[in-house]
């Protein structure tokens, strides 16, 4: 068994492809752990031609016997994570006997959801996009220290004390301020209370778990999910989601302290997407981008909104390699980008008249740089392949260059949606030193 702990983010604006890539990495861990966001996210596994859309549950579910932890870091709400284990039930997995929820999760509300919704709503034209999922609200109580944790849900009294209030306060704001309806704390109480009776046997000291699994010597997978411009810090504010997405988050959102992160891994599309409002430098409004879209079926898995898409920006993946302390890059959906005659990387950026190759983390100045491209000759097939020597050779060229521009050695390489449609380039669990896609040290 290996001994590394990795950390898997997603390094641009999300749906990477992390819950592909961290189903497969399972198959070597001793345990996998959410640290932070909700079910906002939408992991997709492929296996054997069936698909399976995770958004709170770990990854690592569908490889039986793997704990799979929801770390404290994570907002939960009850009515979604019930469904989510129903869902899994019903085509057969043991849930039960593998999933482990944080006893310190912030708790999703009803009236979370309605002020999430009634603020984009009242944003008009510059809504953010959430996932109204009451993500934001929910993040905003706990740093206010007026939130619910699951252990609140185990003692009903407590729940209701502290319950009411919260949906007093959240009432006030939605009928007073937006001018919408408030919600019912009765109702909230009664249907939480109902969704905790599926989960509440699986309420646990979710750090004290962990510890086991590494004191039993076996490695910990740290599952992110978004994506490294959403997050609330070091993203593309105001246009971000309420957690912290990156690398460092995942000590914090599980109470592994840092030095049990051995290895951060970054899920990297081949191009890039972004779903809801914010910069996007290399989108593209024209047929490529459509093109983009189509072939990598880019819609939502979560909400069914199509992605926007464009060419892979250099200058992010350069600062999200930095602020996430990279060690490799899982480089996904190189496929995609089969058949194109000719492909281009965002190597610099220009914004009144100056060029640049440092990725502004402004906004506003983002949003006005205009993207320089360098070009690079096209290839015919990559889908599918699990070898980097069946590689044609512009792709492998392709892949050199991403990893010069960005300066981390690229570690897997996927090739398709399905679990085995995958490449190993450096194994993320050696201590070897990687080698580049050429095979040069
Ligand atoms: P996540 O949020 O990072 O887990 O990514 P999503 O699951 O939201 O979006 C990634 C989408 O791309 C899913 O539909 C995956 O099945 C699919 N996918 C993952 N890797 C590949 C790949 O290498 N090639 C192709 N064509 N699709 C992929
Ligand atoms: P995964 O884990 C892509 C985006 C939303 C919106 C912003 C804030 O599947 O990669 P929120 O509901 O979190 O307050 O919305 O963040 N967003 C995502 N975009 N993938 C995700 O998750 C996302 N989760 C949130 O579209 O722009
Ligand atoms: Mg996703």
């Amino acid at each position: 068994m290996p001994k590394k702990n990795i950390v898997v983010v997603g390094t641009q604006w999300g749906d990477e492809g992390k819950g592909k890539v961290i189903d497969w990495l399972t198959d070597r861990v001793g345990c996998v752990v959410r640290f932070q966001g909700g079910h906002n996210a939408g992991h997709t596994l492929v296996i054997n031609g069936k698909k399976t859309i995770l958004r709170l549950i770990p990854s690592g579910i569908l490889r039986e016997g793997v704990p799979c932890v929801i770390g404290n870091g994570v907002v939960l709400s009850p009515v979604a994570l019930t469904q989510e284990i129903e869902e899994l039930e019903s085509t057969g997995v043991d849930v039960k006997s593998q999933l482990v929820v944080s006893a310190s999760c912030s708790v999703i509300l009803p009236s979370h959801i309605a002020l999430d919704q009634a603020r984009e709503r009242a944003k008009g034209k510059n809504a953010i996009g959430t996932t109204g999922r009451g993500i934001g609200p929910t993040y905003e109580d706990k740093v206010a220290r007026r939130g619910i944790h699951v252990c609140d849900l185990l003692d009903k009294d407590r729940f209701w004390s502290k319950l009411e209030p919260l949906v007093e306060y959240h009432n006030f704001l939605l009928t007073n301020y937006y001018n919408e309806e408030p919600v019912s704390a009765k109702e909230s109480f009664d249907e939480i209370n109902k969704a905790f009776e599926k989960f509440g046997s699986l309420v646990a000291d979710s750090a004290s778990v962990i510890e086991a699994v590494k004191n039993k010597g076996e490695s910990i997978l740290f599952e992110g999910a978004q994506g490294t411009f959403l997050d609330i810090d070091l993203g593309t504010y105001p246009y971000v989601t309420s957690s912290n997405t990156t690398a460092g988050a995942a000590s914090v959102g599980t109470g592994m302290g840092p030095l049990n992160i051995e290895s951060v891994l970054g899920i990297t599309k081949a191009y890039t997407t972004r779903v809801g409002a914010g910069p996007f430098v290399t989108e593209l409004h024209d047929e490529t981008g459509m093109r983009l879209a189509e072939k990598g079926n880019e819609f939502g898995s979560v909400t069914g909104r199509p992605r926007r898409c464009g060419w892979f920006d250099a200058l992010i993946l350069r600062r999200s390699a930095r602020m996430n302390s990279l060690s490799g890059l899982c480089l996904t959906k190189l496929d995609v980008l089969d058949g194109f005659d000719t492909v281009k990387i965002c190597v610099a950026y220009k914004l009144n008249g100056e060029t640049f190759t440092e990725m502004p983390m402004d906004s506003d100045l983002l949003e006005q740089c205009e993207p320089v491209y360098e070009e690079m000759p096209g290839w015919d097939v990559t889908a599918g392949i699990q070898n980097i020597d069946n590689l044609p050779e512009a792709a492998k060229n392709y892949l050199v260059r991403v990893e010069e521009l960005v300066g981390v050695p690229i570690s897997l390489l996927s090739t398709g949606p399905g679990r085995t449609e995958i490449a190993v380039l450096n194994d993320p669990f050696s201590e070897e030193t990687a080698v580049n896609a050429a095979g040069e040290i």
